[in-house]
């Protein structure tokens, strides 16, 4: 699984370099609410600036559906970048075209070229192979870095397509991280390890509870996904969320789990789905009929916060609760506190529970917080990424 990396190519010096970066960011009214996934690309950009690289960098934003257009411009991502590289990066028009081969055959060793949104062609997300290939030639790259992990899930033109029309493709430093980190909850190399697993849905993570449950030595399971298993138990659960098309499954998946599966104990009921509702803690049998379970309680805080922390390797994905309402944040922000204070391995994966440590100034306690949503998911399930698979073997 191992990847070959810039690091293992050698003549970087005036070299045209085709970057796929993942600068799908949060922007809003022009200014960038979430500068994480830039920071993530900045030790590969540095690496291939150091090396006198020319470097070419392709990214998408948002889901544009009608061509070019502001609001998924790149251009709040160009100044950001400049700022963090400390030297200018400047933004073509487009990502093929005209524009493009002139900026890129103007570059001198070590400048940074960044292209307009992949995305503002539909070929992109066909992966249109005459689309690709003029990706390639107007940028007038041999090489191309794969450091977009955020994307690696998808077979477009700028994550795969490209790996056809140049003779080299190698991961990033970012990629490289992501996978040797994420590479662990599959390969399980030290034990204890605990998978925490939280978010609505059942069904968002019934590939991902397959593939780790062989490997895992506990899961954990919060959030709203929790109660389907406690339908599944023969638990009344009120008006709690509950895929009752996924029950028989979550029966199915407790009977394989062989204890392994950890519930809650506990739980914080409310009268309504909303902030300012009455709310009570009980033990997970006990609800009344008409209200709803929001949050783990802290019994289980504490259980899941210790078994966490005394992982040698402890993943997360996925909140315990609705971590976007105040009163029932405390089981998320208690698990994003166990794995900043684990002695072992911590891993965190997917949007909210990565909000979490993010907002509490954990992430930098955390040896990896991925910048994968949607792909350190299909990683998990253990399913083959085309960004990934595309790029040479070490
Ligand atoms: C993400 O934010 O998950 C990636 O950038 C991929 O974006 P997409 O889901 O629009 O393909």
């Amino acid at each position: 699984m191992a990847k070959k990396t810039v690091r293992d190519v050698s003549d970087l010096a005036g070299r045209r370099v085709f970057v796929r970066v993942d600068f799908n960011v949060p922007v809003e009214n022009g200014a960038i609410t979430c500068d994480t996934r830039i920071r993530a690309a900045v030790p590969t950009l540095q690496y291939l600036v150091k090396a006198g690289a020319q470097t070419v960098l392709a990214s998408h934003l948002g889901r544009p559906k009608k061509g070019p257009t502001p609001e998924f411009s790149l251009k709040p991502v160009a100044a950001r970048l400049s700022e963090l590289l400390g030297q200018p990066v400047p933004i073509a028009s487009d990502c093929i075209g005209a524009d493009v081969a002139a900026r890129a055959a103007a570059l001198k060793n070590g400048d940074v070229l960044l292209l307009e949104n992949v995305r503002f062609h539909p070929e992109e997300e066909k992966n249109d192979p005459g689309f690709a290939a003029q990706l390639v030639k107007d940028s007038g790259a041999t090489l191309f870095v794969n450091d977009a992990f955020g994307t690696a899930h998808r077979a477009h033109a700028s994550t795969e397509g490209v790996s056809h029309h140049v003779k080299t493709s190698v991961a990033g430093f970012l990629m490289e991280k992501e996978l040797r980190y994420l590479g662990m909850a599959l390969e399980a190399p030290e034990r204890p390890f605990v998978a925490v697993l939280g978010g609505a849905k059942v069904s968002d993570k019934i590939q991902v509870i397959e593939s780790l449950l062989p490997r895992v030595d506990a899961l954990l399971i919060g959030g709203g996904m929790a109660y389907t298993f406690f339908r599944a138990q023969g638990l009344g659960i009120g008006k709690s969320l509950v895929e009752q098309d996924k029950v028989e499954l979550a029966k199915a998946l407790l009977e394989k789990a062989d204890g392994k599966i950890h519930l809650p104990v506990d739980h914080i009921v409310a009268s309504a789905f909303k902030a300012d509702a009455e709310t009570k803690t009980l033990p997970v049998t006990e609800i009344p009929a008409d209200w709803m379970g929001l949050d783990i309680g802290p019994r289980t805080a504490a259980e899941f916060a210790g078994r966490g922390a005394a992982a040698k390797i402890v993943l997360w994905n996925g909140p315990m609760g609705v971590f976007e309402m105040k009163p029932f944040a405390q089981g998320t922000l208690a698990m994003a506190r166990a794995l900043a204070d684990s002695q072992g391995t911590s891993i965190v994966g997917g949007g909210d529970s990565v909000a979490a440590v993010t907002q509490m100034g954990l992430a930098d306690q955390i040896d990896h917080v991925s910048t994968g949503g949607g792909a350190s998911l299909e990683f998990l399930a253990g399913d083959p990424l085309p960004g990934v698979a595309c790029l040479q073997e070490a």
